[in-house]
């Protein structure tokens, strides 16, 4: 079947997740971090994702702003920014404003104009992606937000994966999901979909039962791999 229907994840993805620990370090406020805001990046996306697998497979759920705030204390704590109350909240804010990388808005133009379905999936809660969206200016070339707030359950559980032929009447090979999360392109494969793995720091393939079907170093890739 061709590709009708491409599919996002979002932080990491189209969204920058280092992005916010890189802006607050180049701010006055915010020299402490100077030093160290890679290493702060990283745990706090370690942690995010580790605590939204714990409470998937717990059935523990809260939405994603929770454990996006979990993990970032772990990792202030971590680094010994633990108290810097100021840092805390600047940091948050800038999650909700992340820079899309610079080849998203062409890229989804490209697809919007060859007429496919685009719509992000994504653990974000529908406030964080909306806010997202809004700050990238990007709204315009995405058909949906598809949050899994709606199921209840993080991923890679496929009732997140389901959402896609929920929303848009299609069947799983018919879709394109990219990914940047190797361990969320290969269970897309295992559930159906064609899948991208975005690789931008050529990380090795994630040992699982199911690999990306593409991989890619960025996403100007994508409309190729759609068919456009
Ligand atoms: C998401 C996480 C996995 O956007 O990056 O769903």
């Amino acid at each position: 079947m061709p590709i009708t229907t491409c599919v996002f994840d979002a932080y990491g993805t189209l969204f920058d997740v280092t992005a916010a620990a890189r802006q607050a370090a180049s701010e006055p406020d915010f020299a402490a971090l100077r030093n160290d805001w890679p290493q702060v990046a990283e745990h706090w996306r370690q942690k995010q994702l580790n605590y939204s697998w714990l409470r998937a497979v717990t059935g523990a759920h809260d939405d994603f702003w929770q454990v996006t705030q979990d993990g970032l204390d772990w990792a202030l704590e971590k680094t010994g920014h633990d108290g810097n109350a100021p840092l805390r909240e600047r940091l948050l804010a800038l999650y909700w404003e992340l820079q899309a990388y610079p080849e998203v808005p062409e890229m989804l133009q490209t697809l919007k104009d060859a007429g496919l379905n685009t719509a992000i999936l994504s653990n974000g809660s529908p406030a964080m992606l909306q806010g997202a969206v809004d700050s990238a200016g990007i709204g315009g070339t995405l058909d949906v937000l598809l949050s899994v707030e709606t199921v209840g359950v993080f991923k890679p559980d496929s009732r997140v994966y389901d959402l896609v032929g929920q929303q848009f009447g299609c069947s799983k090979d018919e879709v394109l999901f990219v990914s940047s999360n190797g361990w969320d392109a290969g269970a897309a494969t295992g559930y159906g979909f064609t899948t991208a793995w975005v690789n931008r720091n050529s990380d090795p393939v994630d040992r699982l039962p199911w690999s990306p079907v593409h991989v890619l170093k960025q996403l100007d890739g994508i409309p190729k791999l759609a068919g456009v």
